[in-house]
């Protein structure tokens, strides 16, 4: 399983990477503003610095959603980096569009996904990674996890080569979750990543290990 966090925060990103588990990058427009990078110029140099900390992917989001805007920016920032993925909305012109990029040898992220049905043309039109989005449609009482399943089903079923990144993901049980259920990748905040090192046994074991050696000296 891939791991990718979900900032534009250089801290972050150099705090992930220096853990040494870290595959790549997502960001999308809320976490570039979030940050407080604005404008195109800007945020395409935010990506070469993302791109010069990490060695994997790092999806960059095109603002665009007509076709042929989606293109000449996909096009713009695929040209960037060769570490950059393309991140295209699950729209009509976007599904075209990734069909196109598929067709050039560009990589692709279609996001905003919360259906099996948009994960299945997803595939079909040839993206590398498709991002259902568990965390939104838990927040409105829906179920983001059973989204993952059903995905892994039919992608498995059809031997789809798209990978499963499972995105808006909240907490560690998330991340725990998607993985038992055969996410290709997932896509969450450095808590939910450092999460994982947690144990109350593993603290109260060392502090003993700790304390019996200095009992020695
Ligand atoms: C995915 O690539 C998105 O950037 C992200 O996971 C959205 O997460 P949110 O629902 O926490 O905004």
């Amino acid at each position: 399983m891939k791991f990718f966090i979900d900032t534009a925060n250089i801290d972050q990103i150099k705090e992930a990477q220096d853990l040494g588990i870290l595959d790549g990058v997502t960001t999308n427009p809320s976490l570039m503003a979030k940050e407080g990078i604005t404008g195109e110029e800007n945020i395409k140099k935010h990506y070469l610095k993302i791109c010069e900390i990490v060695d994997g992917d790092v999806s960059a989001e095109v603002i665009a959603t007509d076709f042929d805007g989606i293109v000449k920016e996909g096009e713009a920032l695929a040209k960037l980096h060769d570490q950059i993925v393309v991140k295209v909305p699950m729209i009509k012109d976007g599904v075209k569009a990734i069909k196109y990029f598929s067709e050039k040898g560009i990589r692709t992220n279609c996001t905003l996904v919360f259906s099996v049905g948009q994960a299945l043309l997803a595939a079909k039109a040839g993206a590398t990674y498709v991002s259902p989005f568990i965390g939104r449609l838990d927040d409105i009482s829906s179920d983001g996890l059973k989204l993952i399943e059903e995905i892994r089903l039919i992608y498995d079923t059809y031997m789809f080569d798209t990978e499963i990144l499972a995105a808006s993901i909240r907490h560690t049980m998330h991340v725990i979750d998607c993985a038992k259920l055969g996410a290709d990748v997932m896509t969450g905040p450095l808590s939910s990543i450092e999460g994982l090192l947690k144990h109350p046994l593993t603290d109260s074991g060392l502090e003993k290990f700790l304390a019996d050696y200095n009992k020695g000296k």
